[in-house]
């Protein structure tokens, strides 16, 4: 049996992503790839991770541009030849104000970030975890992916297109050894929601759902909502009536 668990971690500044990992080093010898766009970000995260990790972690720092299809592929080939990965986990987003994307490159910019990106490095990583029919490939979504509002209907569309995107993959690996996991957090406390928080809206602890998201990779759960209660949320929400559902300003 395998003794260390090896994690890539696209978006690894992300904060849902930092708890995740500091999760993952402190339940037993971990080697984690860190992949982020700040080099000064990650490599704080990382010297806190080492040291969280102890002795048995080992972590080491990529840095990219998301947005270079030769760079996420230079990403998935140089982590895939460095050894058997087990997760990867994608994680990068941003949560662009939907008033802004009436400029239409503010738009596309929040469309590539939040679907064409991860979808990208999901299946750049793909075609390793087949050959070794071997690894969890978890991808950030959001329950904003569940239904398109007015709030946030960039972001929200981006995220939905995650969801389709995984679900293709679930089937296309299904009864092999390799698991697609989509990731749906509700509203959590990290500095994407800053906006939320100052407006006093109710946040999950980051803490909770990076606890939430590690259990269901661990389980290889198709769908994870984070914290849990938002599958109830989002399947009533999903079913209201239309001429409900566009009276409401949520
Ligand atoms: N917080 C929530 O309420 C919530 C709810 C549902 C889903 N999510 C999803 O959870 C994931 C993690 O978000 P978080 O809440 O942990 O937020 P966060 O701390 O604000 O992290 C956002 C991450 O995305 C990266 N990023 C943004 N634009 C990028 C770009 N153009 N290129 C590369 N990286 C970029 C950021 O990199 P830098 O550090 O370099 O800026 C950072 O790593 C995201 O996919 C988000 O959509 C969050």
């Amino acid at each position: 049996m395998q003794d260390r668990t090896r994690i890539v971690v696209i978006g690894a500044t992300a904060a849902i992503a930092e708890h995740c990992c500091r999760l993952w080093v402190q339940r037993g010898p971990t080697d984690l790839v860190l992949v982020a766009r700040d080099a000064a970000k990650a490599e704080r995260i990382a010297t806190d991770l080492r040291v969280r990790g102890g002795a048995g972690t080992s972590v080491e720092v990529m840095i990219a541009n998301f947005l270079d299809t030769a760079d996420i592929v230079r990403v998935a080939d140089a982590t895939a030849a460095a050894g058997r990965i087990d997760v990867v986990m994608i994680a990068h987003g941003v949560l662009t104000r939907q008033e802004n994307c009436s400029d239409i490159a503010a738009c596309r910019e929040s469309l590539e970030v939040n679907a064409v990106s991860p979808a990208l490095f999901a299946e750049a990583f793909a075609g390793h975890f087949a050959r070794a029919d071997h690894g969890t490939i978890a991808i950030i979504g959001s329950v904003a992916g569940d239904r398109g509002r007015k709030a946030n209907y960039t972001y929200g569309a981006a995220k939905g297109f995650l969801a389709r995107y995984a679900e293709g993959m679930e089937h296309r690996f299904a009864g092999t050894g390799v698991a697609v996991v989509l990731l749906k957090p509700g509203p959590t406390d990290t500095p994407m929601a800053a906006e939320n928080k100052a407006n006093g809206r109710r946040l999950a602890a980051v803490e909770d759902v990076a606890r939430t998201i590690v259990r269901g990779i661990d389980a290889r759960k198709a769908v994870v909502y984070a914290p849990p209660i938002w599958q109830l949320v989002m399947l009533i929400v999903r079913h209201l009536p239309r001429f409900v559902f566009n009276r409401l300003s949520i």
